[in-house]
């Protein structure tokens, strides 16, 4: 896996055990984990609810293809926290997003999807997509093998760039757009006021469904991005942490949507090949681990822990930056945070060209030599419900020495 390859140093560690916020290598050396699976284990590495859950599921079946009785409880957590009425469940937010899009084909008629620049959403064929020098879309730079010139299924804009999303709306060929309510995976770029008012009545202006991914940006709270800011999607998918970190994943929808998916993917002779779902979607065994994941480790109460100590993280790093003059900034989201060596950008064009991948790789190699593990990825860190103020003030310890030794 090329992102493992990522990790700073010429070889990734090699984990012999991960409990809490914690990581330990096969060489006996402790860490602290600030990368979390990169959010799949932002309830923190095996969370004893979420074990004895697997535990107790995996001696009772762990798949059948039939509906437990977790499947009603998760469905109702879901739809409180979302505010999306109906959900189904999948194995991944690859595959959760890829159902959305055909949801949303399906729905309109229409065959193009619309992303922004340098999201990412998996390895969704649609979204790997990018803007060339001259505004043109490409495949996503390093994206193996497309199966079609993303350019055909695909249009892109940069976020917060309202004009040019409702010029690309215009053509009435765009089924949907997908985004992240707030970018976080070319870095966090957050959205200018007024950008979701804006994104939520074009799109429904356009007649485009809107579907937003929560996936990463659960970290703004137990609701994600969406019900702390009261965004209206019509479909929304979520992943990685949901399951303690077992391959689940969810996708929820309004009773417009379901009503007008309802004859093909449920009635309809041909359901079977409506290129949604999977055998093992929906398991017995991940469904009760997102049963006890959500009603017990990521609950109201953790984000309360977890929010906080990313503003330390954050108020550490800041305190650095201030103290030696540097052009540097910190952005946050929730229980996320990073630092940027440059003012905050607004959108994704901005972000990856502002991206230091030699200063990036000392950070991080810089951290970890010192028992620390950030986002291979970014500058990023992530809060879970183990991880304590000292962790923080470590960091914090060892970004203030990076920094003295690279001016000294
Ligand atoms: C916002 C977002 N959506 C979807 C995904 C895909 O998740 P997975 O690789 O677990 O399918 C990712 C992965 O990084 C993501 O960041």
């Amino acid at each position: 896996m090329n992102w493992m390859n990522r990790w700073p140093g010429p070889f990734p560690l090699f984990v012999d055990k991960a409990e809490g916020a914690a990581v330990v290598d096969v060489d006996g050396l402790h860490y602290v984990d600030f990368c979390l699976g990169d959010t799949g284990a932002m309830c923190g590495h095996s969370p004893a609810p979420t074990v004895a859950a697997i535990t107790r599921q995996a001696a009772r079946g762990i798949t059948t293809m039939l509906p437990t009785a977790d499947a009603a409880w998760v469905g109702g957590e879901l739809a409180r926290r979302f505010g999306l009425p109906l959900w189904q469940i999948a194995l991944s937010a690859t595959d959760a997003n890829r159902f959305a899009l055909r949801f949303a084909r399906q729905i309109t008629g229409r065959p193009k999807v619309l992303v922004f620049n340098w999201c990412y959403h998996g390895t969704v064929d649609e979204t790997l997509a990018t803007l060339d020098a001259h505004g043109q879309v490409q495949a996503r730079p390093g994206s193996v093998g497309p199966q079609v010139d993303p350019a055909l299924t695909t249009d892109v804009v940069e976020f917060n760039d309202l004009p040019a999303l409702e010029r690309a709306l215009a053509g009435g060929d765009i089924a949907c757009v997908l985004t992240e309510p707030a970018l976080t995976n070319i870095g966090i770029v957050l959205p200018d006021n007024g950008f979701h008012d804006g994104l939520r009545q074009l799109t429904r202006d356009a007649g485009t469904l809107l579907i937003i991914d929560e996936t990463h940006t659960l970290c703004a709270g137990p609701g994600g991005y969406t019900a702390l800011h009261g965004l209206e999607p019509d479909l929304l998918t979520l992943g990685k942490p949901i399951a303690g970190g077992l391959p689940a994943a969810a996708y929820g929808f309004t009773h417009e949507v379901a009503a007008a998916i309802a004859e093909p993917i449920t009635v309809s002779d041909d359901a079977d090949v409506s290129g949604v779902g999977g055998t093992l979607s929906g398991n017995a065994l991940g469904l009760a681990a997102i049963r006890a994941t959500l009603g017990e480790v990521l609950t109201d109460a953790a984000f309360e822990h977890m929010i906080p100590l990313a503003e330390r993280w954050a108020d550490g790093v800041a305190g650095v930056i201030a103290e030696h003059g540097l052009p540097w900034t910190v952005q946050r989201l929730g229980a996320r945070a990073e630092y940027w060596f440059c003012p905050p950008p607004r959108n994704g064009g901005d972000a990856a060209a502002a991206v230091d991948h030699e200063l990036d790789a000392f950070m991080h190699l810089y951290a970890l030599n010192r028992g620390v593990l950030l986002t291979p990825f970014h500058n990023m860190a992530l809060m879970s419900p183990a991880t304590t103020v000292a962790d923080v003030d470590r960091h914090t310890e060892v970004f203030a020495a990076a920094v003295t030794e690279l001016l000294a």
